[in-house]
């Protein structure tokens, strides 16, 4: 059975890599990071689109079954015109499952949305949880360092609970405060244990890794039988790939395993 294509800008889709193994653990996957050209979060809507359909194109030329684009600015950038290219592989994005995910999580359907600069600015995330319930309130923050804190591996202590508290604080204050937050980036679920310490008692996570999985097992059969494998691809720098991915998969990735391609010359 033809691999499962798994985009994201660098090594953060490996959070959502990791919960779609746990779903498909007979299914082949590949993974393509874009390390070359991270962040996309700070980039226009338009580069972003770009770029997606580059690396969309290459792993439909390597013979997907479906593509799951990981990366969250990614999917609120371009998934639409990912669909439009790619009119026979099923496309799914992150923004849909975290947001039936938060959607399903709040009482009070007054929901937070952190993330990339870009997937704040286009509005992906409060447009996908006001389709599932117009009534829903979204507070949405942008937390571009969180990013950078979980490529360091600074996920735990005082250095990231006090950014934590910077950007979170203005969102949970006052007596309205949203009882759901949703991690709405690939890097935020390695930093969650700091989120979560700043966060005022009974707000509940939500990351659309897990959620993701699930929308895809409504729409992919999984392989039969076997362990399944993964082919690592990705553009730039397979010794920081492996080092830097190996926290964000929760095993342990080899730089020879990892395969530089050029999206511009494929
Ligand atoms: N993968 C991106 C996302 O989920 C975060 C990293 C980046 O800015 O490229 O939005």
């Amino acid at each position: 059975m033809n691999p499962i294509g798994v985009f994201d800008s660098g090594v953060g889709g490996l959070t959502v890599l990791r919960a779609l193994r746990a779903a498909y653990p007979s299914n082949d996957f590949i993974y393509l990071g874009d390390t070359a050209r991270l962040p996309y979060g700070t980039k226009s809507p338009a580069t972003v689109m770009r770029y997606s359909l580059q690396c969309a194109s290459l792993l439909v030329r390597r013979g997907i079954r479906c593509l799951v684009v990981a990366c969250n600015t990614a999917s609120a950038s371009a998934l639409q015109e990912l669909r439009l290219a790619h009119p026979s592989v099923p496309v799914i994005g992150v923004i849909d499952p975290g947001a039936e995910a938060a959607v399903a999580a709040s009482r009070s359907q007054h929901i937070a949305v952190i993330a990339t600069e870009g997937t704040i600015a286009g509005g992906a995330y409060q447009a996908a949880i006001r389709r599932l319930n117009s009534a829903a309130r979204v507070t949405a923050g942008a937390c571009s360092l969180f990013v950078a804190l979980a490529e360091e591996g600074w996920v735990d202590g005082e250095i990231p609970q006090a950014v934590a508290r910077r950007y979170l604080a203005p969102i949970f204050s006052g007596t309205d405060m949203p009882d759901t937050l949703v991690l709405g980036c690939t890097h935020f679920p390695v930093l969650a244990r700091s989120i979560a310490a700043v966060l005022p008692r009974g707000v509940k996570i939500v990351d659309s890794a897990a959620t993701t999985a699930a929308a895809l097992l409504r729409q992919v059969a999984p392989a039969a039988a076997g362990r399944g494998r993964v082919r690592w691809l990705a553009t730039d720098d397979a010794a920081r790939f492996a080092r830097v991915g190996t926290s964000f998969l929760g095993e342990t990735l080899h730089a020879a395993d990892i395969e530089i391609v050029d999206l511009i010359a494929a």
